[in-house]
Formats: C-alpha cells, structure tokens, sequence
C-alpha cells in the first residue's frame, strides 16, 4: 500500500533541493508526494532559521498538524509529523519538549536517515531527534533527485558554511564547509541533462568556497567544475548560488570571460557599505574588496547583472555607515537584491553585542535602501526593452498559447508562442517591462538544445 507524503518548505533553494532528496529516499520506503495536505499519511515541515520568528512560525504550523492529526484519529486513520531543516538542527529536543507531538526531528545532515527514523517510530512511543553531523555524508546515501521537476535544475555541490558572519546562524545550523567530490557532481549533472535539464544552478551555503575531489587526487574550485559541467551535452545554462566576495578567486573570474553557458547573473551578498559594520560583521572583506571583485567581473563578462543581500541596523550602525551602503549601491548598480533589517539571532555573537539599532531606525533605513534598489531594478528591467535575448521556457502561462520563461538575467519573460514547449531555448525581443516580468514577442524557432544561451 502506498503512503502519502506532503513536504512543506521553507527558506532557501538548499532546502528546496533538500526536500526533493527526501521525497526521493521515501519514495524508496513506498511514500508518493502528494500537494494535499488532506490526503497525507506523513507531513514533512522542512524549516528555515536565518530570521527572527522562524521558530515560532514552525510551532504555530505544527499546531495546526496535530488538529488535523487529531481529526485523523478520530475517523480512525493517522498522521505522522517530522520537522526537518535549520529549525530542527538549532531546537533539537526543546523541539520535543515544546511540541511533543512530534514524531521525528531531523537534521540536515541526517535525511538519509528519515526512513529509518520513520520505520523505528512505529516501535517506540516518544519521538525520535537526529541532529548529528555524522561522519558519513549524506550524499552518498540519498538517491540522486531522479526527475527534475522543469527544465531548470538544483544541484548541491557544496554545504555548510566557516565563514562565522556574527549575525548568522547557518555555521551553526548546517555545520563545516563540506564539498562533494566532482565525480558525484559531474555523474549527477550529466543525469539531469539525460532526464531533460537543459539548466543546473548549482547550490551551497558558501558556493564558492567549493573545493571538491578530483579523480587525479587534487582538488577543484568552483571554476574548474564549472568548465566541466559546460561540456555536458544538453547543459545550455549554469548558475550558482550563494557566493562569498571572499572566495571569487582568478579561475571562477576566468570561467565567467570563458564559459558562454555561465549565465551573466551573480547573486554576491555584501550586507553592508560600511568598512566598520563590514568588521563588526566578520565579512573578512571591505567595501572597496567587493567594488574591485565587481569590477574585474565585469571586466571579464561586460553583460554581467549582479544581485544582492543586504543587512540594516546592525549593532552600531550609524548614519554615515549607512549611507555609505547607499553609496555602495549607487556605485555598482545592482539588478536586484535582497534587504532586511537587522535581526538577532540567538547564539551568534552579533545578538549580544551593545548599541542595538532601534526598531523605527531599521525601518527607516530599509525603506530608503529599498526604494533605490528598487528604482535600480526598475532601470534594469526597462534598459532591457528593445534587446533581443536568450529565453528559456518553464511553463504555460495564464491565457491560452502564451509562456513563461526566464531571461539570462533570471527576469521572467511573458510571451506569446503556442508552438512552443517547456526547456525550449527561443530569441525574444523584449517589448515591454512590467512590475516584476518583462513581455517579449518571439523572434526565432526554438534552438536545437544542448547549444549555449
Ligand atoms: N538578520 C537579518 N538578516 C539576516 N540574514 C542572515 N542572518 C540575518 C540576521 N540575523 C540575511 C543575510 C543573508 C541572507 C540569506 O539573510 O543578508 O545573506
Ligand atoms: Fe552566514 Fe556569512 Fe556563512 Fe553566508 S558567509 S552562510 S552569511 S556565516
């Protein structure tokens, strides 16, 4: 008999890639996923910590699974509920405590221990907590994702983060810096491309502080792999993400100049304009580090958009060190970005540090970051009207023949093409530019695949 699985997740793209894993290693134990949560024998809530209210959020979701689980009893059938993700690697047995409801608490390095856990849980009443960072990798025991789920495709290189940001979590959520080794990558890559990916973006914590086994006994940056990848047949785009400003080293620069299948969009988080937040923050880079890596990008792919994170009302961010950040903006230009206010989180060291920003303070200076970065996209996107560009299809769109598809720049592209089909590669001229999409009309075919955007 088959079980029916319902993952929930939140956060980042390592956590969505995280959650296909899952479903994939239970579908092995005979659980099939299922988008209803009404028809579930198992909830997987696969959470995310990196803000303020993370958890509380998780516990307020899970109130609501035990009433639909208690509603189950009633009618004589069952619910099983398993937290997995940052939230269960930081709370671990308080999780129990609080909501001991709870049948099973996974870390993330632990999720090819879930059927497992699952198959136990039948045997003993408590729930079951498993947040170790065990020795063996995760990697080698899940399935590789088996079908990508459109014609664009995550693949985990590289988890776990060393940096130690004072405000951030993930070191302590998801553990050391870790790389796969290239031949699982490349072996996964090229299984992707044969089930129809024509684009991998290839995911970490810390991206390119990638530094994987080689069959030869060395080891490769994220440059050298991504040379690699660029020779698989049918692998048209390759994007990465999360980068460092710290690790863009000469040979993922030289890729960028070399490889037409790296697409020309770079998610670089800064956090901050100012040299002294940038310290206070750890960064281990300052302002003037990120605007001369910025340059040498551009110098090498001219076409290159970049993206952003950006963190206001640090401890102890004063006026001029946040119009320093807006200065930092001004001079890069950036396509898009990411912007929050300041937010403690408990066990890093940036929560206990003095000269906390006042609540309406932070919130003045998002709205005045925002609306630049905003004004910034917006220049971005109209700068594209006119352009001729590579559109990648990913879905049908609302009315009859039109689609959607991205951009190199990732900007989602509404067109008209009934003759067209998902994972197809087509020239578009961009007519117009909305709030958050652009409208392109078609001006050639659809591109034999396997050829570079
Ligand atoms: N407060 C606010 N923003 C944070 N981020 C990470 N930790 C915090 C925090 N404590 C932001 C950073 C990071 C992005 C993923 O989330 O900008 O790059
Ligand atoms: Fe967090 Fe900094 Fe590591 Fe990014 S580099 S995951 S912000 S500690």
């Amino acid at each position: 008999m088959t079980k029916k699985l319902f993952i929930k997740t939140y956060g980042c793209q390592m956590n969505v890639y995280d959650s296909e894993r899952m479903a994939g290693a239970l579908s092995a134990h005979g659980y099939a996923a299922t988008d209803q949560i009404e028809d579930a024998d198992l909830v997987v809530l696969n959470t995310c910590h990196i803000r303020e209210k993370a958890a509380e959020k998780v516990y307020s979701e899970l109130g609501r699974m035990r009433l639909l689980r208690d509603q189950r009893r009633a009618g004589g059938s069952d619910l099983t509920i398993a937290v997995a993700g940052c939230v269960a690697q930081a709370e671990g047995e308080a999780m129990l405590q609080r909501a001991p409801f709870i049948d099973v608490v996974v870390g993330p390095q632990a999720y090819h221990r879930l059927p497992e856990m699952l198959a136990q849980r039948g045997r003993v009443a408590s729930g079951i907590v498993d947040t170790d960072f065990p020795v063996e990798s995760k990697f080698d025991e899940l399935p590789a994702v088996s079908t990508p789920s459109g014609p664009s495709a995550f693949l985990t290189v590289q988890e776990g983060c060393d940096k130690f940001c004072t405000f951030c979590v993930v070191p302590y959520t998801r553990g050391a810096e870790t790389s796969r080794p290239v031949a699982a990558i490349l072996a996964e890559a090229r299984q992707l491309a044969d089930q129809g990916a024509c684009e991998i973006t290839l995911l970490g914590q810390n991206v390119n502080a990638f530094h994987g086994q080689a069959a030869d006994g060395g080891t490769w940056g994220l440059g050298r792999l991504i040379r690699s990848l660029a020779e698989i047949e049918g692998l048209a785009r390759i994007r990465y993400t999360t980068s460092h400003p710290r690790d863009v080293d000469d040979e993922l620069i030289a890729a960028h100049r070399d490889v037409p299948q790296l697409m020309p969009f770079l998610h670089l988080p800064v956090q901050s304009g100012s040299d002294t937040i940038l310290a206070a923050m750890n960064r281990k880079h300052r302002a003037e580090d990120y605007l001369r890596i910025v340059d040498r990008l551009r110098e090498a792919r001219p076409d290159l958009a970049l993206s952003s994170d950006f963190i206001v009302g640090f401890p102890g961010e004063t006026d001029q060190d946040f119009e320093a950040t807006l200065r930092l903006v001004e001079q890069v230009r950036f396509a898009q970005a990411f912007s929050f206010k300041y937010s403690p989180r408990p066990g890093t060291p940036a929560s206990l540090m003095k000269k906390q920003v006042k609540e309406s303070v932070k919130a003045e200076r998002l709205a005045a970051l925002q609306e630049l970065l905003e004004r910034q996209r917006r220049s971005f996107d109209e700068n594209s009207v006119g352009v001729r560009m590579d559109v990648l299809i990913e879905r049908d769109g609302r009315d009859p023949g039109s689609k959607v598809g991205r951009s190199p720049w990732l900007q989602i592209v509404h067109l008209d093409g009934p003759d067209l089909s998902v994972g197809d590669l087509v020239t578009v001229e961009i007519t117009g530019s909305h709030p958050r999409s652009l409208a392109g009309r078609l001006v050639s075919p659809p591109e034999k695949r396997g050829r570079a955007a």
